[in-house]
């Protein structure tokens, strides 16, 4: 495994995979890595010949602060589990290599920005597009994983790929969850011994929603939503949303097209939890 910082030591890298006809597979991160990155990796190293790993914390797509400046950073750890998956090459660039050059690539998101995490993070899809862009630029891979975990995001992604017919096909992974339930996300580590043993009722609750579909109003499932999460101590609900997997257009009534999901974000002090369940299939 090679772990680089520089753009064009990984464009040199890939021009030589490709040269020998290799297929490549990328998974970007942000690092602090876990089974559901893993997960990724796995899925790209059965499906390529090789599997390139970014890890890199963006500025651009903190919208606040504080959740920057406490973004968990376990680089050592993360490299010794990329190498033991065989990881081909690692990128790990600093702010100045990754926006060093000027990028001037217009993003139009349509809808899907308009609504939950790009009402909740101003500025976030933005900031995210930018520096996906910016690595798909870099590791030219012929296929790249994203987790449906961040559904939204993965969405985002696949739109502004073919709006700017870059050459990627975008593939979209399960959520990988811990065994009581809770999605696996870099940020559970900053939640307390309390917090986390129950942190497992946004699944719970998730679950609990799908049974009551077409059985009450969106408007009431909603309402519950929010009195079984907000009865927890330290548990804020921001949003729970009903939307059309395909647009993400919100739903006020059951009358739509299939497949429908159910879209949570969760605060729990000042960590975000964010997870997501087809209601509809
Ligand atoms: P990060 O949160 O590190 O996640 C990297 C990838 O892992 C994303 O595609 C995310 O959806 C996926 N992932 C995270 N938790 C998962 C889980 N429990 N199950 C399955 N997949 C999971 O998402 C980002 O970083 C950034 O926005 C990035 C795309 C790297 C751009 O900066």
């Amino acid at each position: 495994m090679i772990v680089l910082k520089l753009r064009q030591e990984v464009n040199n890298a890939i021009t030589a995979l490709h040269a020998e006809n290799k297929q490549v597979g990328f998974v970007a991160t942000m690092g602090a890595l876990h089974q559901g990155h893993l997960s990724l990796i796995d899925i790209a190293a059965r499906e390529n010949d090789c599997v390139v790993c970014s890890i890199f914390v963006n500025p651009l797509q903190f919208n606040d602060k504080a959740d920057f400046e406490k973004y968990p950073n376990t680089l050592e750890a993360d490299l010794k589990l990329l190498e033991a998956k065989k990881c081909a090459i690692v990128f790990v660039p600093d702010v100045q290599e990754m926006y060093g050059n000027e990028d001037t690539t217009q993003f139009e998101f349509g809808n899907l920005d308009k609504v939950m995490e790009g009402v909740y993070r101003p500025g976030h899809f933005l900031g995210m597009a930018k520096v996906v862009k910016r690595l798909f630029d870099t590791v030219k891979p012929d296929v790249a994983y994203f987790g449906e975990k961040d559904f939204q995001q993965l969405a985002i992604i696949r739109k502004f790929t073919h709006d700017l017919k870059l050459p990627v096909k975008v593939v979209g992974c399960p959520i990988m969850r811990e065994t009581d339930g809770l999605a696996m996300s870099s940020r559970n580590m900053l939640l307390s011994k309390e917090e986390r043993l129950v942190s497992p009722i946004i699944f719970k609750t998730l679950l609990g929603a799908k049974k009551k579909v077409g059985k009450i109003s969106i408007s009431e499932l909603k309402a519950w939503v929010e009195a079984e999460i907000n009865a927890v101590n330290h548990f804020k609900l921001e949003y729970f949303e009903v939307a059309e997997a395909e647009n993400l257009t919100l739903l006020n009534e059951w009358k739509s097209l299939a497949p429908i999901m159910g879209f949570i974000v969760v605060r729990v002090n000042n960590i975000r939890l964010i997870d997501n369940i087809v209601l509809v299939p």
